[in-house]
């Protein structure tokens, strides 16, 4: 590999330009005209039962109606007006199990998922789920998944997805918040080889809830299952339901979905979209920053579905436009190494959407495992959830991308719905590490800690962005009030604050640096310090804790938690790996495997300020082993000196 690609190789190839999707003058248009402009991709892009009369009602800001007076079906948008157009015989799905095709692998055209999504929808409605009820999906990566999602959305039932990764404390909080009706889940999942239970968590998620009425249940791994009155398994309810089903039309602001994700606080928002707006801008992206051709293309993206990247790219977007595309069900390294090239190989896949975490993983197990497998088809390469390393660029583009594929590096949030900074491949000349610019109609500013827009190069600022756009949030769900002021009082009401920390270079392309708030991202997943902190104060041996994001090779960065045992607990001294592995585990439990601390250090105190305030610069100091900063806030200075002494440093 060559370690300095020359700034030729970064501009687009003129045989790649001249069959972009996303051009050129899309910016000057969106610029010339921000409204008309989303008004004629909104036209041109979905299929409306009732055109709009406004493009964007902005009077009641921060709360947005876009494309005000439309209705649109998602699920028609997304299935059947693929089949009216004679695409019915086009795989949608290209489903592929972990195990193989012993394991269900298996292809749905655009006509089965229409067949399946209705089945689904009428069972729904049987079980008296009408529109506006919330159904709670909490199901693995496989196509019922899909199939459950677009059903709810073809009868204008909110879904609440929650990763099949969180406990069932995470789970049953969640179904509170959204008080849903319907749950949808499995038996069990497989997760690396081994078949492992999913029902059991439902089971103990709605004890008290009163507000479920059914639980359906995909029979996926064959394991024996407690049964309940509520429960109903899915092959005999929606596997037998009449397969037509007629959408109605929902008005544009109808809200699609909630998910959750993590805050500043101990407790998830969650995050709602609604319908047209949402569904333009997810293919629109797909489209222009993917650069979707539906009738050539194999479209994969890694992403779980449980997360917004699924729910947008894998769900909404590429189906929106009709797509071809890859879902797995699995982990990258099972059973071997190469699964996902394999994979490429086998599908052909020519765009690949997955997260910087990914591919360092896939770059420590070294590039000898990609050059076994035949990767020409991949035409171009997505990078979404945290910041992409230039090295991890370089490595991606070079050994998948075969030194040529574009490499998009995609900025955006749950909250923003869809893609917001990031290159378009037949467009942008390239700059390894950096999203670039806003694509076009979206605007952005970084801003001083006045609050002033800054251009200058390498001065560090905050993200913002300056106008509404389709997809972005309506509100958190059930709490107006915490929307306004986690996004609109920062800077606003005129700016949307992203929370996080960004720059521009001197080619004016913005550098995203990661979260500003007490917000991590590991792997790509958004943690909250608080949520992990409250997770640990609820065991009985603990006193106090702190979290914060230790910078990690690997995931970008790790969980590292500070906690200081009760009284009797622990004494100096003692040896603390059976309490500590107690505390990890105890996390998953409460939380999930995916926020377990990487480490936990038992300490004596916590570094405060006269007000109480944990200070986590330094805890973040001593997590990544560096000489710790400057302490003289702190209300008690020597307590640094006594921590580190207790740890040994
Ligand atoms: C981070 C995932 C740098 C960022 C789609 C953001 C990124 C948070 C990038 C949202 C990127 C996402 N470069 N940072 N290309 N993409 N992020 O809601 O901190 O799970 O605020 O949405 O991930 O995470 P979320």
């Amino acid at each position: 590999m060559t370690d300095q690609t020359t700034p030729d190789d970064l501009a687009p190839s003129p045989a790649f330009s001249a069959h972009a999707n996303g051009t050129a003058d899309l910016y000057a248009q969106a610029d010339a005209d921000f409204e008309g402009f989303w008004a004629r991709q909104a036209r041109e892009r979905l299929t409306w039962a009732k055109d709009f009369d406004q493009t964007l009602d902005w009077s009641n800001a921060p709360f947005a109606k876009w494309f005000v007076g439309g209705q649109l079906n998602v699920a028609y948008n997304c299935v059947d007006r693929h089949v009216e157009a004679g695409n019915g015989d086009r795989v949608a799905i290209h489903f592929e199990a972990e195990g193989g095709d012993d394991f269900g692998s298996r292809a749905l055209t655009y006509a089965d998922l229409q067949r399946e999504v209705s089945q689904a929808a009428n069972t729904l409605e049987s079980l008296g789920v009408t529109a506006g009820d919330r159904v709670a999906i909490y199901l693995p990566m496989i196509p019922e998944a899909i199939v459950a999602m677009l059903a709810c959305a073809r009868i204008g039932a909110p879904h609440s997805l929650v990763f099949g990764g969180f406990s069932s404390e995470a789970l049953k909080a969640r179904i509170e918040d959204a008080a849903a009706k319907v749950v949808i889940t499995a038996d069990g999942q497989y997760r690396r080889g081994k078949a492992l239970p999913l029902k059991p968590a439902v089971d103990q998620a709605l004890n008290g809830v009163e507000s479920v009425e059914h639980v359906l249940v995909v029979r996926r791994t064959g394991g024996e299952v407690a049964w309940n009155e509520r429960d109903l398994w899915w092959h005999e309810t929606v596997e037998t339901a009449a397969d037509t089903h007629t959408p109605q039309p929902m008005d544009a602001e109808h809200p699609l979905f909630i998910l959750y994700t993590s805050g500043t606080t101990g407790r998830p928002k969650g995050i709602l979209h609604t319908t047209g707006g949402y569904l333009l801008q997810s293919a629109y992206t797909n489209s222009i920053v993917h650069d979707l051709h539906p009738e050539t293309d194999v479209y994969w993206c890694t992403a779980d579905i449980g997360w917004v990247t699924g729910h947008s790219y894998i769900v909404y977007g590429p189906l929106a436009n009709g797509a071809t595309q890859v879902v797995y069900e699995g982990t990258p390294d099972t059973p071997h190494n190469g699964r996902w090239w394999e994979i490429v190989e086998k599908y052909k896949v020519t765009i690949l959407y997955t997260a910087p975490t990914a591919i360092r993983t896939c770059m420590k197990w070294g590039h000898e495992i990609p050059e076994k497998y035949d990767l020409s088809s991949i035409r171009v390469l997505g990078s979404v959830g945290e910041p992409i390393n230039p090295e991890a660029w370089r490595w991606y583009r070079e050994y998948i991308g075969a030194g040529t594929a574009p490499v998009v590096d995609t900025w955006w949030q749950t909250e923003t719905g869809a893609i917001m900074i990031s290159p378009l491949p037949g467009v942008t000349t390239l700059e390894p590490g950096s999203a670039q610019r806003p694509i076009p109609g979206v605007s952005a500013e970084i801003l001083d800690d006045e609050g002033t827009p800054t251009h200058d190069p390498e001065s560090v600022g905050y993200l913002v962005l300056t106008k509404p756009w389709p997809s972005m949030l309506r509100t958190v769900w059930g709490d107006d009030d915490r929307y306004r002021e986690t996004y609109w009082s920062r800077f606003g009401p005129k700016y949307y604050f992203a929370g996080d920390g960004a720059k521009y270079d001197e080619k004016g392309n913005i550098w995203i640096l990661g979260r500003v708030d007490d917000v991590m991202n590991v792997s790509g997943h958004r943690l909250s310090t608080a949520e992990i902190e409250s997770a640990l104060v609820l065991h009985d041996r603990v006193a106090e804790a702190a979290v914060v994001g230790a910078t990690d090779e690997t995931t970008g960065q790790a969980v590292v938690a500070f906690v200081i045992l009760r009284q009797g607990a622990s004494h100096e001294g003692d040896d603390n790996t059976a309490i500590v592995e107690e505390l990890r585990a105890h996390v998953a439990k409460e939380i999930g495997p995916i926020a377990k601390p990487r480490t936990i250090m038992v300490v004596p105190e916590l570094p405060k300020t006269r007000s109480g305030k944990i200070m986590r610069r330094l805890l973040r100091d001593l997590a990544e082993g560096r000489e710790v900063g400057d302490a003289t806030t702190l209300a008690d200075s020597s307590v640094m000196n006594v921590i580190q002494a207790g740890l040994g440093n």
